[in-house]
């Protein structure tokens, strides 16, 4: 498509609609109420506010100024703002982990569709090891997965096709709402259970001695991937943003969207497990085991249960959209395909890897790299390492790269901005960010532990 025809957004709705649509996906509803769970509750999600505040919203500013100034989708951006140097390789590495993440997101989705119609079939009747088997034999079943992730991404293909304003923008401000209404229906049903406030205590009441160095990595490495940072989704949608919308606000609000989701999500389902006297710390079975346990348990259960996984698949079908739109700006912009061809191209390539994770739990289980199958592999080393190391170098890149008077002139377009804030961004990105994620990285990797004895 050529500079002048490039599509956008049309409205500050709809931006907010998008990019929080991006934001708000499985990491908040399926991920984030697993790990607290895992991770002892309320002092995890203190630290993970913290990491939010202090290096997620900073970097998520970053990525809107990158692409709205440049225009260009994750790679031609660096491209177009550092034409000489070795920048662009960021984009490179951006577009590598779009297809990692996509390829496993694609299966978990599957499973989310799936699981719409659980409540009608025999296993929900069953008994908790029923409910359990029936869980483990889906994501090992050789077939019955792959089909449904390929529903999944054949749905995320056919949005992001249509385009930025007609697809991604008028699905997002038809689904967002959906979502924020069906999430508040399941929190007063979850609420409303007797016992629910044993749940409640669990999350809000801090219990430090529950929290781990890992859970420090956790909360940085979910930061990224439930902010949709550190692999230019939010340059590639900066781009599509027009010079008067204001950035810094449009930052906060996508932030606020997504925490209040993850704590509504907790909310929903941390509390309902405790009413039914079962354990938070399942891990990712949390939602597809624990849960339909407790939906089976209460008034009205089959219909809040399919309820859940409706929500399920809506945020995880917008956030999908994003991060294929991350491959097909690439593939249209750099390779000039055309919308069509780029689309159909993408969504065949993750497709293809998703089904190898997807096989990965199953029939090719014996394939294990340092003990993780394919699934874990891609998940661990996307959210705990290609996305950390990619929001550091974004930072960097608006930090130092392109410095105080460029940021400042683009962050001042659409808004009036004091000067303390920018000072206070300003060192936020350039010293901050990049030294925090640095240490929790080298710690997690287990370096920082050999330099320092
Ligand atoms: N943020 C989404 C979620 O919480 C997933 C997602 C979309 C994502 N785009 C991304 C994660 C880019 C990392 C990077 O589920």
């Amino acid at each position: 498509m050529s500079k002048h025809a490039r599509d956008s957004f049309s409205s500050k709705f709809g931006v907010i609609a998008a990019a929080a649509g991006s934001a708000i996906g499985l990491g908040n509803i399926w991920k984030f109420p697993y790990v607290t769970g895992l991770y002892g509750g309320a002092a995890f999600i203190i630290v993970y506010l913290g990491f939010i505040t202090l290096i997620g919203l900073p970097i998520m500013l970053s990525e809107f100024v990158i692409g709205r100034k440049s225009r260009r989708n994750a790679y031609g951006s660096f491209k177009k703002l550092a034409p000489t140097s070795a920048w662009k390789y960021v984009g490179v590495f951006g577009i590598g982990a779009a297809f990692l993440i996509l390829s496993f997101y694609g299966v978990v989705a599957g499973w989310s569709i799936r699981y719409i119609f659980f409540s009608f079939s025999d296993a929900y009747q069953g008994s908790s090891a029923e409910i359990s088997l029936f869980f483990s034999s889906l994501v090992k079943n050789p077939t019955e997965p792959v089909f449904y992730q390929l529903v999944f991404m054949c749905l995320t293909g056919l949005v992001v096709v249509l385009g930025v304003h007609k697809g991604i923008e008028n699905v997002s401000k038809v689904l967002m709402p959906i979502l924020l209404v069906l999430i508040l229906v399941l929190d007063v049903r979850a609420l409303t259970l007797d016992g629910a406030m044993e749940g409640v205590h669990f999350l809000f009441n801090p219990d430090f001695s529950k929290l781990s160095f890992d859970g420090v990595l956790v909360a940085l490495g979910h930061a990224f991937f439930s902010l949709s940072l550190g692999m230019g989704t939010l340059i590639t949608y900066g781009s599509y943003v027009n010079k008067k919308n204001n950035l810094v606000k449009t930052a906060i609000q996508v932030t606020l969207a997504d925490t209040i989701i993850a704590i509504l999500a907790g909310i929903a389902i941390i509390p309902a497990v405790f009413a039914f006297g079962l354990e938070p710390s399942e891990g990712p079975g949390l939602i597809f085991i624990t849960l339909p346990n407790v939906f089976q348990n209460m008034p009205g259960g089959a219909v809040f249960c399919m309820m859940f996984f409706i929500l399920l698949t809506i945020a995880a079908l917008t956030s999908a959209i994003s991060i294929l739109e991350v491959i097909v700006a690439y593939f249209t912009e750099e390779l000039k395909l055309k919308r069509k061809v780029a689309t159909v191209l993408a969504t065949v390539l993750t497709s293809l890897l998703g089904v190898i994770c997807s096989l990965s739990l199953g029939i090719y289980s014996g394939y294990t790299f340092f003990t993780l199958n394919v699934f874990d592999l891609l998940d661990f080393i996307s959210a705990n390492i290609l996305l950390p190391l990619g929001g550091m170098l974004i930072a960097l890149f608006v930090g130092w790269h392109l410095g105080k008077y460029k940021v400042f002139r683009e962050i001042a377009q659409g808004g009036t901005l004091k000067g303390q804030f920018l000072v206070a961004f300003m060192f936020l990105v350039r010293y901050l960010a990049p030294i925090s994620i640095l240490i929790v990285f080298l710690k997690g990797i287990g370096l920082l532990d050999l330099i320092i004895g």
